[in-house]
């Protein structure tokens, strides 16, 4: 039986005084949750999320890395960096990364090893475009995500690496996918992941959905056969509104 796991992806957004109350606020809604639950911070409230959270059941991602250990890479932050710290997870290949900050599967996939040669839990977003979903090139896109992003993985790697679902088009948008389509993309991922893989690989690694999640379609989405569930921006900056996503059942 797979888990669920909810992440938050707070983006931008938030300053360490505001990431210590809300840790604070959610973390008694959320002790008996048998969800796991993961926020991913900005850096720079990274150490304060991480201090709140302690003898929480909250665990702290960040949304970015770079593949090298150390060196002339200005502005950048490295897998080593944040595992010193007690960071657990981080996000690779969001689709804000790939479009604003030239994130590639190459450059996807590097990032993908060094976090798990350095014992960070990926979490690996992949996509499509509006466009590419009316031209029903969804599954070939994410087919090709998938294929280079998680190329040359052991197949142990896949017990802490977590996909993320997340159609471009229900970024922000308020327009979620629904839990059908949600749903059936999730399965063509695994499909993808049994011809890489295997059938046991694929039949357990974790693969939630992100794009416009928010309390009243939570349940519906992470329910389906295939959702362990979900990769949450906007509604999860808000302690009472994150709170009732992750216990949606
Ligand atoms: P929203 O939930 O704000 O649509 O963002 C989804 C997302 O990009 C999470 O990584």
């Amino acid at each position: 039986m797979r888990r669920k796991v909810i992440a938050g992806n707070w983006k931008m957004n938030m300053l360490p005084n505001e990431t210590l109350s809300f840790i604070e606020a959610l973390a008694p809604h959320v002790k008996n949750s048998e969800v796991e639950v993961i926020l991913c911070v900005p850096y720079t409230d990274l150490f304060y999320a991480l201090l709140a959270a302690q003898e929480t059941n909250i665990k702290i991602g960040a949304q970015n890395m770079h593949w090298e250990d150390s060196g002339a890479y200005t502005g950048e932050v490295s897998a080593k960096m944040l595992k010193s710290i007690g960071v657990e997870y981080v996000i690779l290949g969001h689709s804000e990364r790939r479009q604003y900050f030239a994130e590639t599967d190459e450059t996807v996939n590097k990032k993908v090893k060094k976090a798990l040669e350095e014992g960070l839990k990926p979490i690996v977003c992949v996509g499509e475009t509006l466009e590419q979903r009316e031209a029903e090139k969804t599954d070939e896109v994410i087919g090709k995500q998938i294929e280079i992003g998680l190329g040359g993985l052991k197949e142990t790697d896949f017990a802490t690496l977590i996909i993320a679902y997340e159609p471009i088009w229900a970024i922000g948008t308020g327009k979620t996918a629904t839990s059908e389509q949600a749903n059936e993309t999730i399965r063509a991922i695994r499909k993808k992941i049994v011809e890489m893989y295997g059938n046991e690989v694929a039949s357990n690694v974790i693969i939630q959905y992100g794009g416009s999640v928010k309390s009243a379609n939570a349940k519906e989405l992470f329910t389906t056969s295939d959702i362990d569930g979900g990769l949450v921006g906007g509604a999860s900056l808000k302690v009472e509104e994150f709170e009732k996503i992750i216990n949606f059942s």
